[in-house]
């Protein structure tokens, strides 16, 4: 029986090893944290890599492929994987994209409900030993517009969620039919200056992409409500940082929740220091059952792969 190596680089969850492990001709080799430089030098040496946010596989990392001819993303998002480099060198790419839907939509809806009512600034207030009830004034849901920008599976779990909270949805989502925003409740806007000018709270569920690098710069933001509620549990980089700061700062968007940077992790940044920003580190996916599934999936695929059976990738 043919022999396997895998190398995985990032923490998965150890259910979907165990699908690596119990497969019977894959030896795998966990090297979670490995850095870039080191994983160069050795990734030739393995038919499948499987990765997770903590690995950017560039050009340079696989320069050199040797025998490796799959690249499984236990996730969804592949801004992370240089795919054309990848597709250059023989090398397929998978991701796994339905593992954590609901953990990314339950993120976002506690990120709403954070943002639109303060809640974290309000616990470090009581925890700092203050009653500062008339600080924490918040905004309702009921009876607001939600903006959804990319309405796929997150953005359109997302959409049912918040309508059981009573809010109107509007969408900018160019690539989805009709029928499917029809079928939420939504109404899908030819522009996205129509949601930016209707929301009272605009959420992000895009991919990365050219398109959807800076698409929220101030030009953007200007057309948006004034004390408009930013979320974002997409991407870094979608919602341009240094004028969503300003925007902060000047009070035209009244507070914003993000989960996902730029650059990760953030380190010291000003954005930091803002009382109207609340902040998680890109733990969108991190739910128990989320980060199985993912596993689950990315290794069933990369068994299946590697066993010349069928298999989804990106
Ligand atoms: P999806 O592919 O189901 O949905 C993405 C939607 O965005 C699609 O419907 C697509 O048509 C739309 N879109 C693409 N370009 C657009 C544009 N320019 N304007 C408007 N809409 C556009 O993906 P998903 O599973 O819903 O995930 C969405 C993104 O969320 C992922 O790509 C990933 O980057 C991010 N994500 C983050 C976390 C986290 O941990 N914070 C977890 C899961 C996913
Ligand atoms: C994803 O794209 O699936 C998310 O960013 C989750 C992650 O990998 O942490």
């Amino acid at each position: 029986m043919a022999q396997f190596d895998v190398i995985i680089t990032d923490h998965i969850s150890e259910e979907g090893v165990k699908i690596l492990q119990n497969a019977g001709d894959i030896n795998v080799d966990i090297r979670a944290g490995i850095k870039n430089d080191d994983l160069k030098k050795i990734i030739g040496n393995y038919d499948a890599a499987i990765t997770r946010s903590g690995t950017t596989v560039t050009a340079d990392l696989i320069e050199n492929p040797g025998k490796l001819k799959l690249l499984g993303r236990a996730g969804v998002g592949l801004d992370n994987v240089d795919i054309e480099a990848a597709s250059k060198k023989g090398i397929i790419v998978m991701n796994a994209p339905t593992g954590n839907t609901l953990a990314a939509t339950e993120l976002t809806m506690g990120m709403m409900l954070a943002a639109v009512r303060k809640i974290p600034a309000a616990n470090d207030s009581v925890k700092s030993i203050k009653w500062d009830r008339k600080k924490f004034m918040g905004i309702q849901l009921h009876g607001k517009t939600l903006g959804i920008v990319g309405l796929g599976r997150i953005g359109g779990n997302v959409a049912i969620r918040a309508k059981s909270f009573g809010m109107k949805i509007v969408s900018f989502d160019p690539y989805i039919k009709q029928a499917k925003a029809d079928a939420l409740g939504v109404t899908l806007c030819e522009s996205l200056e129509q949601v930016l000018k209707q929301a009272d709270v605009i959420t992000f569920h895009t991919p990365l992409t050219d398109e959807t690098k800076n698409l929220i710069t101030k030009k953007e933001i200007d057309m948006m409500k004034d004390n408009v509620v930013i979320i974002n549990c997409a991407r870094g980089g979608i919602v341009n940082e240094d004028d969503l700061y300003d925007a902060l700062v000047s009070g035209k968007v009244f507070s914003a929740a993000v989960d996902v940077f730029t650059k990760e992790p953030l380190g010291e940044n000003r954005l930091l220091t803002l009382d109207n920003l609340f902040v998680t580190p890109h733990i969108g996916a991190n739910t128990e059952e989320g980060q199985r599934d993912v596993a689950l999936l990315i290794c069933q695929q990369v068994v299946n792969a590697l066993h010349g059976k069928s298999y989804e990738n990106a």
